[in-house]
């Protein structure tokens, strides 16, 4: 029976989990997170990093004193990789982007980074993020970018769990779709595109 795209990104990161923190993923990873890393500036934000696979990210902020550090993924053998490296005062959750277990307008900062194209529906999903967010609040998208949309053709074609690879112009409808004023959308890394969005 045919998998459905939930399922196989389920089965694909879990199966990925051990080997996922090898130092070439963990340089590639690196060009998602830069941005999130050069906004995030007072320490008592309250961050979500959605689809936080094994936790880099978060641990990064950890080490920068962040305190209020929550990660969700569908993944549960990511979410194992992730608790074991981090301190426990980070909170992990499996938890779908379309349905996060968090009341409305919980967190300054919301976070997905290499993982939007794997989203079902990705204007929902950001509905869902914007809906956690507070008034004023951010929101950070970082996804893969190949520049062309024959690659991204492909790359939906090939990659398991893959649902959409946006250009920039698709990402920043998305955007504008769900309401959300972007401030900032440029190019991070070679085959990066981070959109920063604030809730009105
Ligand atoms: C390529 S990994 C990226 C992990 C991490 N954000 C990073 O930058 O290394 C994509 C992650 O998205 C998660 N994911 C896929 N679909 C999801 C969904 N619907 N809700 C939450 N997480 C999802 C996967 O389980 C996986 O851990």
């Amino acid at each position: 029976m045919k998998l459905t795209k939930r399922e196989e990104n389920v089965q694909l990161f879990n199966r990925w989990a051990k080997t996922y923190d090898a130092p070439l993923l963990r340089f590639w990873m690196k060009g998602f997170h830069k941005v999130a890393l050069r906004i995030i500036k007072n320490k008592e934000s309250k961050v979500l990093d959605i689809s936080c696979g094994s936790g880099e990210l978060l641990r990064e902020l950890a080490k920068r004193k962040f305190k209020k550090l929550y990660g969700v993924d569908i993944a549960p053998k990511m979410l194992d990789v992730a608790g074991r490296k981090l301190p426990s005062f980070v909170k992990f959750q499996e938890a779908d982007v379309h349905a996060l277990p968090f009341p409305h307008g919980m967190f300054d900062y919301v976070i997905s980074t290499e993982a939007f194209h794997h989203y079902d529906k990705q204007k929902e999903a950001l509905q869902e993020m914007k809906r956690v967010t507070h008034k004023n609040g951010y929101i950070i998208v970082a996804d893969i970018n190949f520049f062309f949309h024959f690659i991204h053709f492909l790359f939906e074609k090939l990659e398991p769990g893959c649902v959409k690879v946006n250009s920039k112009k698709q990402i920043r409808r998305i955007f504008d779709e769900v309401g959300l004023k972007i401030i900032e959308q440029k190019r991070t890394f070679l085959f990066a595109i981070t959109t920063v969005g604030v809730v009105r």
